[in-house]
């Protein structure tokens, strides 16, 4: 089974990601890096060319993955802003969304530069408001909803959810 993994800024979809394709003997793709990969650091093209310009290419990456055989998937935090990418997503592997809470992402993300939406906000009701907003979404897409923020707990979960 693919499992795909959404969720905030920092909820841990890269790490715990890895860790279960390594256990699985799964391949791992991260869309953040596919894309940083091919096109530069997110953080220059927000800044030079626009979130628009990331969010079409964001799409196409999801576009050209290779679903022909299973794999796990972290996508970037703003994969549910386009429910077009939602739609190409829901029929493709079970949706995961890692859900830790407001309070450890935001001891996560004290000192990240890398993201500029969370770097943008203007202060923590801004970042709270935001990830709110996103809350709502992410769980009207998720097949599995995980609240912890252990990592070898979420890794347990998730294998058994899916039955691997
Ligand atoms: C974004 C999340 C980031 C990255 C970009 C936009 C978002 O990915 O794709 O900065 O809109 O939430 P992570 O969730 O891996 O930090």
């Amino acid at each position: 089974m693919t499992i795909i993994i959404i969720g905030f800024m920092g909820s841990g979809k890269s790490t715990v990601g890895a860790r279960l394709a390594n256990r699985l003997g799964l391949r791992f793709c991260d869309s953040d890096n596919l894309f940083e990969s091919r096109y530069g650091s997110i953080r220059d093209v927000f800044a030079f060319e626009g979130e628009d310009v990331f969010r079409q290419r964001e799409s196409q990456i999801l576009h050209e993955l290779d679903w022909t055989q299973n794999f796990i998937l972290a996508t970037g935090g703003g994969i549910i802003t386009r429910w077009q990418n939602m739609l190409f997503l829901r029929n493709r592997g079970r949706i995961v969304l890692l859900e830790p809470g407001f309070d450890v992402i935001q001891t996560r993300l004290r000192d990240d530069v890398t993201r500029p939406l969370w770097q943008e906000s203007s202060d923590e009701q801004a970042r709270l408001r935001l990830y709110q907003k996103r809350v709502m979404l992410y769980r009207r897409y998720a097949d599995l909803i995980v609240t912890s923020g252990d990592e070898s707990q979420i890794e347990e979960l998730i294998v058994k959810y899916a039955d691997f």
